[in-house]
């Protein structure tokens, strides 16, 4: 993982809108956030994830096959980050794919990196989830219901063929339900209407992320408990054979009302969200580092990943260390 070292604590937004740290406290859990300083794209930021992960799994970034970036926040409108990344690797040649899915994108990245190690198309596939939010947010009041909620950082992975039979992905379920686009979303720039993006636009609001946070609230909650008993049940496993529950850190409101609903200790569904805030596609593996790398993920734990974000998309994995 890597987040930026500027940190913004919940004091240094109350400076900027009308805000308070318990506020935010309160209704997320957040204490503080990272931000970028000067040019810094999602792509620099995973640049430093990816090395690591990819030191971390015993390679060197010449053995990587495939690069497949998670991000909601690209460097660019086109190209995708991936390819941003793969000449900052120096790796000319390997495919490079970015993957839209928002909050939910990491987990979509992991099943197609599955899919193609598990196909023998490649084998080495490294799979990043990376945000700069803090040059997208507005830091006017109006704004300060989503502004608050968001970080910048990046979490990386690299997906290999398993010599341990019993080490590997036992399952992934992905789901969408595009009838919710408009509940979280910043609409500009974008191709539909006239202008890709212009002062009327931007004095309209179009260009900043829009949440209608308590709608957004419930069905994160549903489907969240939705997808891990889907999880369980495909793996015919119970609450209390999976050793970690990692959610999406959107909210730490509405990962305790999902523990809570399903029998879930506290203990088993550790949270980073008050050092970081919502990095979305950037969470899961920024949570999923530092819980392997406190040695509180170890050998032999079974761990499931959930997450919820815009589109509305949900998936759920579940992993054999
Ligand atoms: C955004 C969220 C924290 C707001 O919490 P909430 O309890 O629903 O609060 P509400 O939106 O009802 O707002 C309550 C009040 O706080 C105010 N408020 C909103 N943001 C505020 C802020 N940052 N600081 C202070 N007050 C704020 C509102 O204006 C409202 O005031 P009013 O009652 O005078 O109108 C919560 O809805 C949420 O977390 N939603 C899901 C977000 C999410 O997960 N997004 C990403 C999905 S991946």
């Amino acid at each position: 993982m890597y987040v930026p070292p500027k940190l913004v604590t919940n004091k240094d937004l109350e400076k900027l809108m009308d805000t308070s740290d318990e506020w935010i406290r309160q209704r997320s859990g957040i204490e503080e956030r990272h931000y970028v300083e000067g040019p810094e794209g999602p792509s620099d930021l995973a640049l430093i994830a990816s090395r690591n992960a990819i030191a971390a799994a015993g390679l060197t970034p010449e053995n990587i096959d495939m690069i497949i970036f998670a991000t909601l926040a690209p460097d660019y409108y086109f190209p995708g980050s991936a390819c941003l990344l793969q000449n900052k690797l120096g790796l000319a040649g390997i495919p490079a794919l970015d993957v839209r899915c928002q909050c939910t994108g990491f987990l979509y990245a992991l099943n197609i990196a599955k899919l193609f190690v598990e196909s023998r198309q490649y084998q080495h596939v490294l799979v990043v989830g990376a945000e700069v939010h803090s040059t997208v947010l507005d830091f006017a009041t109006r704004s300060r219901d989503v502004t608050v909620l968001f970080g910048d950082g990046s979490g990386a992975v690299v997906v290999s063929p398993s010599p341990d039979e019993k080490r590997r992905i036992l399952s992934m379920h992905l789901h969408a339900d595009g009838a919710h686009t408009d509940r979280l979303c910043i609409k500009k720039p974008g191709t539909l209407g006239t202008d890709f993006i212009s002062e009327v636009l931007i004095d309209e609001g179009e260009a900043r992320p829009y949440m209608d946070g308590r709608y957004v609230f419930k069905h994160a909650v549903t489907r969240l408990k939705e997808c891990v008993d889907e999880a369980l049940a495909a793996n015919r496993m119970g609450i209390g054979d999976v050793d970690w529950y990692l959610f999406h850190q959107a909210n730490l409101r509405i990962n305790e009302s999902v523990a809570n609903a399903m029998g879930i200790p506290a203990a088993k569904a550790p949270s980073n969200i008050q050092r970081y805030g919502n990095c979305s596609a950037a969470s899961i593996p920024i949570l999923l580092h530092e819980t392997v790398a406190s040695g509180q993920i170890g050998p032999g734990d079974t761990v499931c990943l959930a997450g919820f974000g815009a589109g509305f998309t949900w998936a759920s994995a579940i992993l054999k260390f």
